[in-house]
């Protein structure tokens, strides 16, 4: 079947709010990255990506929040697609085009956390160590990061937060 991908929109809240919790289940809440979004993190619509199905429902989201560690960075998640449409790309084109609009919009890197192998044909790597933390517990070799242009992630250090302004 074929997808569309567009930017979040606050009609489609609703709808992206079951696809997270069929994909999830019990216990999206405890996650670390949660609390990187509770803290203050802003909500990026316009980079946020959704996938529409042939028939115009939600089946699949990638989230991108606004942060700073230091210097200004983008926090990706939750990534899901509902169980019914897994394992036909669609996760990993949510990846790739919601980077895309974090690169174009001149952003400096993404830092997520999630599966390395999943994640490394995107271009994210684990951050070194030391580098960036999250206000929570987080398995190290599941930070992971991924640079927009050169340099753009020397700076990047400590605390995930929210941004100044
Ligand atoms: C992870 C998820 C978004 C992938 O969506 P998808 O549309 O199935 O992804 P794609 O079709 O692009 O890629 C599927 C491949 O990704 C890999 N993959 C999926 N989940 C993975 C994980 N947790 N760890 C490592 N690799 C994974 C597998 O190789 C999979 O191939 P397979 O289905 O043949 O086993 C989806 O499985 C999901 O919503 N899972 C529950 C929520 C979740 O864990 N989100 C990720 C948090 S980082």
């Amino acid at each position: 079947m074929s997808h569309t991908l567009i930017a979040e929109k606050p009609e489609y809240a609703d709808a992206i709010e079951r696809v997270l919790s069929r994909a999830f289940g019990p216990g999206r809440y405890a996650k670390t990255s949660e609390r990187v979004r509770e803290a203050g993190a802003v909500l990026e619509h316009a980079l946020t990506r959704i996938a529409l199905n042939g028939e115009g429902e939600v089946v699949g989201v990638c989230r991108i929040w606004r942060v700073e560690a230091g210097e200004p960075v983008f926090f990706l998640g939750p990534l899901a697609v509902d169980p019914s449409e897994q394992s036909a790309g669609v996760g990993f084109a949510l990846v790739r085009d919601a980077v895309a609009a974090c690169r174009a919009s001149g952003g400096a890197g993404v830092v997520l956390v999630g599966a390395e192998r999943f994640f490394r044909p995107a271009g994210f790597t684990v951050v070194p160590a030391g580098r960036v933390s999250l206000p929570g517990p987080v398995d190290p070799a599941r930070l992971l990061w991924v640079e927009l242009r050169p340099g753009g992630l020397d700076k990047v250090h400590g605390e995930l937060r929210a941004p100044k302004r």
